[in-house]
């Protein structure tokens, strides 16, 4: 049995969950149980990354206490999580004193091997990206760009990581694919990256007397620990490095290395692709204990009023463009289904999308409720009038029902390559092939004109045999997406242990001659905007 530990970026609780945030873990989350379907024996770790200044500021503006602020925040994306089906195995919570002593002990480690130094220095620091910036950083104008908020001078004693010594080991390991990188045209830009990092150590704390929401250094107690440093260092210690052996915790030899870190392209360089792999390296971490990082694109927002083929029709969600999109409240109001399927059925792997609601309803409605829903009812309805809900052994075929049977085996095939690749669109897109070719099979092959001759009986009940046992693989299929709509349609073919086993062996014929199935009840009812009723 194959391992498969994969983990996504912890968040900051500074605020409530955006459909980016859900995006990823549900992403995560749909490769998850694809792999456990795929026999592997699965773990997926999320959490929250919630120390920092981003938090301590957060906390100031609004009064509050920043470890309150921390639970209060925590508890939202736990909530979020719970009711999008997203299940993590475990949860990674960076004020956790576990992984506060894992940290601890790491940055003594370094510390004795000679990898930190103390050293003072005076420049220009991003209070957004919590980090000092050079002279490379400023653009064409001689300003630091927006990206950067406001920046500040300061002049300040802290501790650097020897990131530079690492620097020519990282170009041949992203170069040789020793450290994974997906899409494989991010690569380019990592490289880019390196150069600028041969140049500069990283700075790995703060003084205490400006952050103080942090995790103390060991062998120097003003300071607490760089952000960064820390919440990197979760997918290790959450993982079990370090651990006691009484720990409740993974066993580590086993898990590591992470077969994917769910990463968005903004935190890809420099935290994933340089200090991370030069961390692990530091520590000891071979070549081929080095992770895979598989980088998603960015939800933005659909400007109001855009036209189709505006450049900028685009903008980021932002608090301030007061365009941020709740996905509790998109859950409350179209369901999880819609939601699920839409965050990962629009958007490239990799690429951006811009959120749109009209679409998310038109997908759910084509794909869902008129496919697929229509497919379900129809199949399990007339199966119930015409042969009293009893499937039997076919004995009839023809070349409709072996292009059934072909078109399923493709589809099939196509989702494994599609799933395997993190192509989830594809993967969907397979999917709804069938379902559409199921639903021509009905066209062509009316059972319900066909029954009137009584000659074609046997025929009638092959061709609901092979629209129910597509029914059912059609929802395993669909499983890692939309685990409950999934278990639905299982429930009303009366299905649920016809296939335990794993994807290979998904063949032809899990239902059996004499299997009764059940009451078709919609299980994607269409959604109907309040306006448009009237
Ligand atoms: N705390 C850091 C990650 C530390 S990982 C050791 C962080 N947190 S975050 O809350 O700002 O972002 C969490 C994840 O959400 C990141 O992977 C980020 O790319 C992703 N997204 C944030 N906004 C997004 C969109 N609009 N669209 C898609 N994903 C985006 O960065």
């Amino acid at each position: 049995m194959n391992k498969f530990f994969i983990t996504t970026a912890i968040d900051y609780p500074n605020g409530s969950p955006h459909i980016g945030h859900a995006y990823e873990k549900v992403l995560a989350d749909v490769i998850a149980r694809y792999r456990r379907l795929r026999g592997d024996e699965v773990f997926f770790l999320t959490g929250v990354d919630q120390h920092g200044q981003k938090m301590q500021q957060t906390a100031d503006q609004e009064g509050v206490n920043v470890a309150t602020l921390a639970a209060r925040n925590t508890r939202k994306f736990i909530a979020l999580w719970e009711k999008l089906g997203v299940h993590y195995d475990g949860w990674a919570a960076t004020t956790d004193e576990l992984h506060k002593k894992c940290v601890q002990e790491i940055l003594a480690t370094l510390y004795d091997e000679g990898q930190l130094y103390k050293k003072a220095y005076k420049g220009f620091y991003s209070v957004r990206q919590e980090q000092y910036l050079t002279e490379k950083d400023r653009g064409e104008d001689g300003q630091f760009g927006e990206e950067w908020g406001e920046v500040v001078e300061l002049e300040e004693e802290n501790w650097y990581f020897r990131l530079s010594e690492h620097a020519e080991w990282l170009k041949s390991a992203v170069t040789s694919g020793a450290l994974g990188i997906l899409p494989e045209f991010r690569r380019a830009e990592v490289l880019n990256a390196i150069e600028r990092a041969s140049e500069t150590d990283l700075c790995i704390s703060r003084p205490k007397d400006r952050l103080h929401w942090g995790i103390e250094l060991p062998f120097d107690t003003g300071f607490v620990t760089y952000v960064w440093f820390d919440a990197l260092i979760n997918y290790i210690s959450f993982a079990g490095y370090r651990s006691d052996e009484t720990s409740s915790l993974p066993d580590f030899d086993t898990l590591w290395p992470a077969n994917a870190h769910v990463i968005g392209k903004d935190i890809l360089v420099p935290a994933h692709a340089i200090y991370w792999p030069c961390m692990l390296r530091a520590m000891g971490f071979t070549d081929d204990q080095m992770p895979m990082l598989l980088v998603h694109g960015w939800w933005n927002i659909r400007k109001k009023n855009a036209g189709p083929e505006e450049d900028d029709s685009e903008e980021k969600m932002s608090k301030s463009l007061g365009n941020v999109v709740d996905p509790a409240e998109l859950a409350e109001r179209f369901g999880v289904d819609a939601v699920r399927y839409y965050l990962v059925r629009d958007i490239v792997t990799g690429k951006d999308s811009a959120f749109d609601l009209d679409r998310l309803i038109s997908l759910f409605n084509s794909e869902l409720a008129n496919d697929l829903g229509n497919l379900l009812n129809r199949s399990i309805n007339m199966t119930k009038r015409f042969v009293g809900g009893e499937l039997a052994e076919p004995n009839y075929d023809d070349d409709a029902c072996k292009d059934v049977r072909c078109s399923l085996k493709d589809a099939n095939k196509a989702y494994l390559a599609a799933m395997d690749a993190f192509d989830l669109p594809g993967a969907l897109k397979a999917i709804n092939s069938h379902v559409v070719r199921c639903n021509q099979f009905i066209e062509k092959n009316p059972p319900f004109e066909l029954r009137k001759d009584d000659s074609q009986a046997d025929r009638v009940s092959a061709i609901l045999y092979h629209l129910c046992e597509s029914c059912l693989h059609l929802s395993i299929l669909l499983s890692p997406f939309l685990p409950d709509a999934s278990a639905k349609i299982r429930g009303q073919l009366r299905a649920e242990q016809s296939f335990t086993g794993h994807l290979e062996d998904l063949s032809w014929g899990l239902l059996k001659a004499g299997h009764q199935t059940g009451k078709a009840k919609p299980v994607f009812p269409r959604i109907v905007l309040e306006e448009d009723q009237t």
